[in-house]
């Protein structure tokens, strides 16, 4: 899918971008490249993040990391800012999923996802922000329309995602008269390796699961980049603490 870029809207800028190696994440780390951004590139599959810096005509560079480290989240920080000399944008957009009936959710799997999904996005958003506390500086969270509705099957992935939300709300009234902006993205279904690979447990009531899956299908991750891009950059200055639901209308009513 093509989408209009805005020439030179990141020319100067560097960004971090967690998940760079697929999906939503890939496609935010190609867009503001192609806007002109300095992007470092994260994800846990060093292989996912070469097919991306492949793709990338410019501007993208990688590492490898575990997000649920904080030691691995503090360190990459600091490279970015080694490397370019400044940070402008954080993207916490790396995420897992899964779906299990309630009383099959191990403690491992719990862990887990609470450690990619809310201590990831917690400790990349705290060594960030000491280096985006300028005019400019910025961080967008990827959340989702499991942290505002409740979903069937997928309760600690809800509750990651309202994490993510108040995560959002939180620093934007801690950091309020500061000139760091923080919003989140709430999506619905988007086309990436997450939902192409999503297992539903058997003996599902999909009356239950049709609550939350839209008529009007998956969004292509291009299109979430291209909001991304938007509420990243100097277009979007009094975003702040706004969680934006892109999903189709699907959290409406
Ligand atoms: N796809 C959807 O329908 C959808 C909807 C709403 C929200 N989201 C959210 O969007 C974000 C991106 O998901 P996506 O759909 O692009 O999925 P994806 O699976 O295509 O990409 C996620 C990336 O995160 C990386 N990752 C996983 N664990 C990591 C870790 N510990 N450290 C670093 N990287 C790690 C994966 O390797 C992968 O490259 C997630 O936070 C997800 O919850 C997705």
């Amino acid at each position: 899918m093509t989408t209009t870029h805005v020439a030179g809207r990141y020319a100067g800028k560097a960004a971090v971008i967690t998940g760079a190696g697929s999906g939503i994440g890939q496609a935010t780390a190609l867009r503001l490249a192609a806007e002109g951004a300095h992007v470092l590139g994260l994800d846990i599959n060093a292989e996912g993040l070469a097919t991306t810096a492949a793709r990338a005509d410019a501007g993208i560079e990688t590492r490898q990391c575990d997000i649920a480290d904080p030691a691995q989240c503090r360190a990459a920080i600091e490279d970015a800012v080694e490397r370019f000399g400044r940070l402008d944008v954080l993207g916490n957009v790396a995420g897992i999923a899964r779906a299990d009936h309630l009383q099959d959710v191990t403690e491992a799997a719990y862990r887990q996802m609470m450690g990619v999904n809310v201590d990831g996005y917690f400790f990349m958003a705290q060594a960030a922000i000491p280096h985006l506390l300028h005019e400019g500086g910025a961080i967008v969270n990827i959340a989702s329309n499991a942290g505002i509705i409740g979903q069937a099957y997928t309760v600690v992935y809800c509750m990651t995602k309202g994490a993510v939300i108040q995560l959002t709300r939180a620093l934007a009234m801690e950091y309020l008269k500061t000139p760091l902006r923080v919003v989140a993205i709430a999506p619905g279904m988007v086309d990436t390796g997450l939902t192409r690979g999503y297992q539903m447990p058997a003996d599902v009531d999909w009356d239950l699961v049709g609550r939350y899956i839209s008529p009007r299908g998956a969004t292509p991750p291009e299109t979430i980049a291209a909001l991304f891009a938007f509420l990243a950059s100097g277009d979007a200055p009094n975003m702040h603490g706004a969680i934006v639901s892109a999903d189709h209308g699907m959290t409406t009513g």
